[in-house]
């Protein structure tokens, strides 16, 4: 095999989302842990204000106590090199979450026991099910008392549209919380808490009949976990890795992150199953990561990391072909040949200059304001990426410059801020008013900050009354044209030049939509 198909098949790439709380942090401190890129707990950063650790990079992040910024941490096990892309907590961020579920080949998902599915569960998972991402549940918090095994895989089911199998499953619960058995590979883990001191103990148990399970977990465990295990198998499809890969069941684990428990049953079976780097889909073919020709695409951009520059690092996801430093890539949108003196690879706390990088592999690019999200380098072909759409926003206010003498400033601003995804903005036709469109409240904070703090510019807000702005389209331009005349008021176009219908009201949007029946209305813009 060559040494790039081998380096190709090292590689899985994986997010882990969670609703706010659930424990994504602290699972992904543990994954850490395991490979080795960490050497103590608490090196990872968490959301909360009291923490500052590694992939808190922005000042914003640490001042709000939010992980605002999706950052890489790369880590070796068992001879993979895995890449976990993270992902903001806090919903605001939502938009940036589902940008980077389209850079990953997997999702872990992480569900409190005592919450079980929660909001954001539900949304990012939809993302996940809407590119068939394969997903894997960890079930968290299992020294805690929660809902019943069964109960939250029903739930998990109904919820979240998905079909789940357990391939871990609990001994208790709380108080009473013994240890998992791990159905992938037939063995008994015992949990032991001394104090702080928390162990796994290990013990092969092909078996379950055999009575010296009562010995090692006492008389009722030992009958509950038997007969919990015979409707596992009598209710659950057996597991194949097949179905898992194409998105149709997701396989569930049960564990306690905090106390590291249960954590390397599922890293293991995940080394197992999770995929390699999967194809992409361009709008003008398929792209495979074996192809020999460098491919890969900007899921995120990253402002500001030393405050001292003014530089931006455009993160890159290669699809095809080995990257390599200082060679001439083709910079689609601009048409023009980039080369990069300094990618780098992130390697949890630590950034690292990289040679080369392979497909599923996340490069850091110094940019200084060529980037867009959704970005193609390519070595010539002319290609576009798929599947980075931008989402209808829920939140709008006009946005006007508040000093007059820093004019340009605040343009330059804005336009960066939005080509690095912040939010959006719509420029209205009719009287060439902008309004920034968000997910969250949160986002007009950020960008009134930034703006401040890295363009020296000043914005202030105006409310504005509306629902719902949609990208429309139509193959038949005389209703295009009707429509655009009708509605001349509530068009607006977007940052890309696409143009975008302003909903007041539900029932505008509604009655829009019933009286041009030849125009479509989207809620993504792809
Ligand atoms: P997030 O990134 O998904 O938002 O969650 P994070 O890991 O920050 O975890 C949220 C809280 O849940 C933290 O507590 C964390 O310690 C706790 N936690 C994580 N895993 C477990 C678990 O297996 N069992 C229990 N009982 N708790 C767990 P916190 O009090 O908010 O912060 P901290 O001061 O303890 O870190």
């Amino acid at each position: 095999m060559s040494n790039f198909i081998s380096e190709l098949e090292r590689r899985r790439t994986f997010a882990i989302v969670a609703h706010p709380d659930a424990g994504k942090t602290t699972l992904t401190e543990k994954l850490l842990l395991f490979g080795g890129a960490i050497q103590t707990a608490g090196a990872v950063k968490s959301n909360k204000i009291k923490k500052s650790t590694v992939s808190d990079f922005m000042d914003i992040e640490r001042q709000r106590g939010i992980s605002v910024s999706t950052s890489v941490m790369g880590f070796e096990y068992r001879d993979l090199q895995i890449n976990i892309l993270d992902t903001p907590g806090h919903e605001d961020f939502a938009e940036d979450t589902y940008r980077t579920l389209t850079a990953v080949d997997s999702a872990v998902v992480v569900v409190d026991v005592a919450n079980g599915v929660e909001k954001q569960t539900e949304k990012l998972t939809k993302v996940c099910r809407m590119r068939d991402t394969p997903m894997i549940f960890f079930v968290n918090k299992l020294d805690r008392e929660g809902l019943d095994g069964f109960d939250l895989l029903d739930e998990i089911e109904q919820k979240l549209d998905v079909k789940v199998r357990p391939l871990s499953w609990p001994i208790g619960m709380g108080q009473r919380f013994k240890g998992v058995y791990n159905l992938f590979e037939k063995k008994l883990v015992l949990f032991h808490s001394h104090g702080k001191q928390e162990e796994e103990e290990i013990i092969v148990f092909k078996d379950l009949a055999s009575p010296d399970l009562e010995k090692h977990i006492g008389d009722t465990p030992a009958r509950e976990l038997r007969e919990e295990v015979e409707m596992i198998e009598a209710v659950y499809p057996e597991f194949k890795r097949e179905d898992y890969l194409n998105g149709e069941i997701c396989p569930v684990f049960f564990g306690s992150a905090v106390n590291n428990f249960g954590v390397k049953e599922m890293l293991d079976c995940f080394v197992e199953i999770a995929p390699t780097p999967l194809p992409r889909i361009a709008e003008e073919r398929l792209v495979h990561p074996e192809e020999d020709k460098m491919t890969g695409f900007v899921f995120k951009i990253f402002a500001n990391m030393d405050p001292k520059h003014r530089d931006r690092i455009a993160f890159l996801r290669i699809c095809s072909g080995k990257f390599e430093r200082n060679t001439n890539y083709r910079h689609i949108r601009l048409g023009r040949d980039f080369k990069f003196p300094a990618p780098t690879m992130f390697m949890a706390s630590k950034k690292t200059l990289l040679e080369e990088a392979y497909p599923g592999d996340v490069v850091g690019l110094y940019d200084s304001g060529n980037f867009k999200i959704g970005d193609t380098l390519t070595e010539g072909e002319d290609l576009h990426f798929k599947g980075i759409p931008a989402f209808s926003p829920e939140q709008f206010r006009y946005v006007e410059n508040a000093d007059p003498l820093k004019t340009k400033q605040f343009a330059k601003g804005l336009d960066q801020l939005m080509d690095e995804g912040v939010a959006q903005m719509f420029t209205r036709k009719s009287d060439g008013r902008r309004i920034i469109g968000t997910v969250g409240q949160l986002q007009f904070e950020v960008i009134q900050h930034r703006l401040e703090s890295e363009y020296n510019a000043k914005c202030v807000y105006e409310a504005v009354n509306l629902h719902k702005a949609c990208w429309v389209h139509s193959d038949d331009k005389k209703a295009m044209e009707e429509f655009l005349d009708r509605r001349k008021r509530d068009i607006a176009i977007d940052s890309e030049g696409a143009t975008v219908f302003l909903a007041e009201t539900a029932w505008v949007l509604q009655t829009a939509q019933e009286n041009f029946p030849k125009i479509e209305f989207r809620f993504t813009s792809e």
